[in-house]
């Protein structure tokens, strides 16, 4: 007979916390916020940790390179989906790691011949006000001189003039030569007042651009997610059908972090996938599992597999519609406090501690606080990041409101069958666990995160924490009835009614 759980399925929206002594001193903008990624041996130090504890869902109208590259530099992780082909998803993990590594190739370039006009024309098309003049007008030239937008003047000069004639020649260029560390470009440029600077081969051929405003912009994101080799970190998203082509293409780019990408992990595809990425690439290789919504679920893919971190969640996505499709998931709340209480007496256990994220379901500020004091080290969110402008969704107005597209990768539009596949030979969606809709345009990603994070942290001083680590430690949670939820709300007065508010229409 079928087993009958005493338990409640509960939502993150039924618990209140329940603030504790605040000590002197204690202020949201010094709360600590980073978080492991990895699994911690002894607890020695994780292999990757973020600074802020979000990461953005594997999903095709969220995790796109720009809005991997705006969370990075916030401190978080972008997973890029894996429901494309191999070589697009490379594409888009070289793009995020290539986007700041403080050394760009240039990207408009002239030669010496071109006139004022054409140059003027190239400024305007990139955006750019500083080009490189090299021999054959290619980002890897010989390099000539450098024309900036100050060697001329658009409204004065005769613009059929040569730029050989406009420009610093390459004998007066500040530049430095290639090797030189990253530290020293910007010593140089500090030094000589520039805001560019050139770096050359012997030979003397163009090597790459380092900008005086892609360091002040790097001290401004202090929080930045960056490699080794100071690139922005990203994750990506695999399947249990073509890891073993998938997985070593993105090790290949040099991806900080490998997820798998499944409405249901507890399966012994999940577990082989593990077991043959372990075994071709050791330990120190990252990689999340999940998801699952029970402890049993935790011992399979730790235990038995030996992931870095669990993802816990099913059927509580907003475009999620797996619970009444098949019956099949748990309330958030119940799935990660059980999961997480796992995850405690394991490293009590074993000294080993594994990461968990709560996936999904998050609707508001209020439930990712929650979800990370019930024992989540990050969160994974999907709408919250398909609301920002950096989605990679096109911005859509509907009825004077803008609105981005936002779908499933369980809907027909994303086509994501291996997430959801149970092995048989199918290779294709017989029905939709997942809805394409539209979110509400909330604004730029680091404005959203930034009101979001401050409200968590203005949380853990109320509960006297210094570090998510404490938060959880501390944390004590009430369930709340039907009638403190009306409480909650504002009562008895009167507010004005100001959503006409701006609109013109
Ligand atoms: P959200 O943050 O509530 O929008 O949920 C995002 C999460 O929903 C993702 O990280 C996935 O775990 C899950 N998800 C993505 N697509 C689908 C789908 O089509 N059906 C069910 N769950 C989905």
């Amino acid at each position: 007979m079928a087993t009958i759980l005493d338990d409640i399925s509960r939502t993150f929206s039924e618990y209140l916390l329940i603030p504790r002594r605040t000590r002197k001193g204690q202020q949201a903008d010094q709360v600590d916020l980073s978080t492991p990624l990895s699994s911690i041996e002894r607890l020695a130090a994780p292999k990757l940790k973020i600074n802020t504890p979000v990461v953005s869902a594997c999903m095709q109208s969220v995790s796109g390179t720009e809005l991997s590259i705006a969370l990075a530099r916030q401190g978080g992780l972008g997973f890029i989906y894996c429901s494309q082909s191999i070589e697009s998803q490379v594409d888009m993990i070289r793009l995020v790691k290539s986007h700041k590594a403080g050394f760009v190739q240039s990207d408009s370039n002239v030669r010496a011949q071109a006139t004022l006009c054409e140059v003027i024309e190239l400024m305007a098309q990139t955006g750019h006000s500083t080009v490189p003049v090299t021999d054959d007008g290619s980002s890897t030239g010989k390099l000539l001189g450098i024309i900036t937008d100050k060697d001329f003047w658009e409204f004065e000069d005769d613009l059929s003039r040569t730029v050989g004639e406009h420009m610093t020649p390459y004998s007066e260029v500040i530049h430095g030569l290639e090797g030189v560390s990253l530290k020293e470009a910007n010593q140089l440029l500090h030094k000589h007042k520039k805001d560019c600077l050139p770096i050359v081969d012997a030979g003397g051929h163009l090597v790459a651009l380092v900008f005086k405003k892609d360091y002040v912009d790097h001290r401004r994101h202090p929080l930045e997610m960056l490699d080794e080799s100071k690139r922005l970190c990203v994750g990506g998203a695999i399947n249990t059908h073509d890891y073993k082509e998938r997985v070593p293409a993105l090790i290949n780019a040099e991806v900080d972090a490998l997820c798998f990408d499944s409405s249901d992990g507890f399966t012994d595809y999940q577990l082989e996938g593990i077991q043959w990425i372990r075994k071709k690439y050791g330990p120190d290789v990252v990689i999340g599992g999940g998801n699952v919504v029970s402890a049993e679920g935790f011992d399979f893919l730790v235990e038995d597999g030996g992931v870095d971190f669990i993802k816990v969640g099913i059927g509580g996505g907003s475009i999620c519609i797996t619970r009444e499709q098949k019956g099949v998931g748990r309330g958030q709340a119940s799935a990660l406090l059980e999961v997480a209480n796992r995850r405690d007496e394991y490293f009590a256990k074993t000294g080993r501690y594994i990461p968990i994220c709560s996936d999904g379901g998050l609707a508001n500020d209020t439930q990712i606080v929650i979800a990370l004091a019930m024992g989540a080290d990050f969160v994974m969110m999907g709408r919250y990041f398909a609301m920002t402008e950096e989605s990679p969704t096109p911005k859509t107005s509907i009825n004077g409101q803008m609105y981005k597209p936002y779908w499933g990768e369980g809907t027909i539009r994303a086509q994501n069958w291996q997430r959801y596949d149970d092995g048989a030979e199918s290779k294709k969606m017989v029905f939709e666990e997942g809805v394409d809709a539209y979110v509400p345009l909330a604004g730029p990603l680091a404005e959203v995160l930034h009101t979001t994070l401050f409200k968590l942290k203005s949380t853990m001083v109320n509960v006297g924490s210094d570090s998510l680590a404490e938060f959880r430690e501390r944390a004590v949670l009430t369930l709340v009835s039907e009638q403190s939820v009306v409480e909650g709300g504002t009562s008895n007065v009167f507010k004005f009614d100001n959503s006409s508010w701006g609109n013109t229409g």
